[in-house]
């Protein structure tokens, strides 16, 4: 914790150049998105498992305090994709590292390049939104607190939990041996690489659900009854009362070539964001806080939100499809019966 102040404090005080500044923005754009990560991914299988509370969560999604977020969120994702793509090509281009303060420039620049055009269209679906639907404006305080609050509880009961089990690991002589100095570099040289990879792969995936949810269509869109989801084929959403849960039924039931398009998109992206997030937030926990107990504790915690995310998610997006199967089966059969009925089929 100490070192966490001291971070911030002498990032402020120092004199550094730009790399400084890339590197402690770099820290931050990631540590948010891992945030938002973690509740977009919960509150998302909402709508396989609890519908009503996925309607609850899409309706705070459309508060005001939400949307200033939402606009930080799409600032975080282009910096951090950037100047991750330029950490990537640089480590592997020694040659080049006298050029670092140009890339950095270069990096704001292709920021601003990229975030001037996507804020005025994003604004522009705020102000449709705004001008078509809403009659009187709302801060939707309530809203974000009952939206957050189970989030911020979970956490705490999260890290409480893991402080406890690292309490009783420091009781096991074994665990607190020193480790294999090998084995542990082994491991980190690899995960060095995939953090590398899987931030150039995690590129176009991210990029394409940006664009998808806000600027082809805007957030406010998951929420239109009689609107196409973004790249479906399946109609108009028309259900009145869970529209946002109808959203990401017809978008992960949507199937192209045989196969269900989105479910497979959703699902690369689950696995790679999470697993390169998560490891940058270890690094973050290692680098701030040294206190045995506490360190192994956060760890742990993230570690089990790690799995418990993708669990989460990847259950969400398989198990939508029997019942969905189901209720398709069950609509052609009706369809197949009105039609014999009707005397359009002989039996
Ligand atoms: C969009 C493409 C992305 C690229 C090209 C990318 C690239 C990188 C790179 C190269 C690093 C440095 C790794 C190291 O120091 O060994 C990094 C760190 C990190 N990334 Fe990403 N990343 C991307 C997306 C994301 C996303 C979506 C998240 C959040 C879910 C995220 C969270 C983090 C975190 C928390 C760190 C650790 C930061 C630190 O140690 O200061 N990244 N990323
Ligand atoms: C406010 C911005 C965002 C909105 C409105 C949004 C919207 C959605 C929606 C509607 C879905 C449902 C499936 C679909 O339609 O494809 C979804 C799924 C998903 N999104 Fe986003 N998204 C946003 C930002 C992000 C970001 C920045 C990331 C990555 C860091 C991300 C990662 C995912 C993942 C992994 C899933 C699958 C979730 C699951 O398996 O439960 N989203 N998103």
């Amino acid at each position: 914790m100490t070192s966490l102040v001291l971070t911030i404090t002498e990032t402020l005080r120092y004199r550094g150049k730009l790399g400084q500044w890339a590197w402690a923005l770099h820290r931050v754009s990631g540590f948010g998105t891992v945030v938002f990560l973690i509740m977009h991914v919960i509150d998302t299988s909402w709508a396989t498992f609890y519908p009503e509370l996925y309607v609850k969560a899409v309706d705070a999604y459309k508060t005001p305090l939400f949307t200033v977020g939402e606009f930080a969120l799409v600032a975080c994702v282009v910096y951090h994709a950037l100047n991750g793509f330029r950490i990537a090509l640089f480590d592997y281009r020694p040659q080049w590292w006298r050029r670092q303060e140009d890339a950095a420039k270069l990096v704001l620049l292709g920021t601003l390049v990229l975030l001037v055009p996507a804020f005025f269209i994003m604004t522009g679906h705020v102000v449709n939104y705004y001008n078509e639907r809403v009659s009187a404006f709302d801060l939707g305080l309530e809203k974000v607190v009952e939206a957050t609050a189970p989030f911020a509880v979970g956490t705490v009961v999260v890290i409480g939990l893991a402080l406890i089990v690292s309490a009783g690991a420091s009781l096991i002589p074994a665990l607190n041996a020193p480790k294999k100095r090998l084995k542990g570099s082994k491991m980190e040289t690899f995960m060095w690489s995939f953090m590398r990879i899987s931030g150039i792969l995690i590129i176009p995936l991210v990029f394409g659900h940006l664009a998808m949810m806000h600027l082809i269509q805007g957030v406010f869109d998951i929420t239109r009854v009689g609107h196409v989801p973004v790249f479906t084929n399946l109609g108009p959403n028309m259900n009145e009362t869970l529209t946002a849960v109808n959203f990401v039924r017809l978008r992960w039931d949507t199937m192209l070539a045989g196969v269900y398009i989105w479910r497979v998109y959703d699902i690369l992206l689950l696995f790679l964001v999470t697993l390169h997030g998560f490891n940058g937030l270890r690094y973050i926990i290692n680098d701030y806080i040294h206190n045995r107990l506490v360190n192994r504790a956060l760890r742990i915690a993230s570690f089990g939100t790690m799995i418990g995310v993708i669990l989460v998610g990847a259950l969400a997006i398989l198990q939508s499809v029997p019942a969905t199967t189901a209720e398709m089966l069950s609509e052609a059969s009706r369809a197949i019966e009105m039609s014999i009925n009707s005397g359009i089929l002989v039996r």
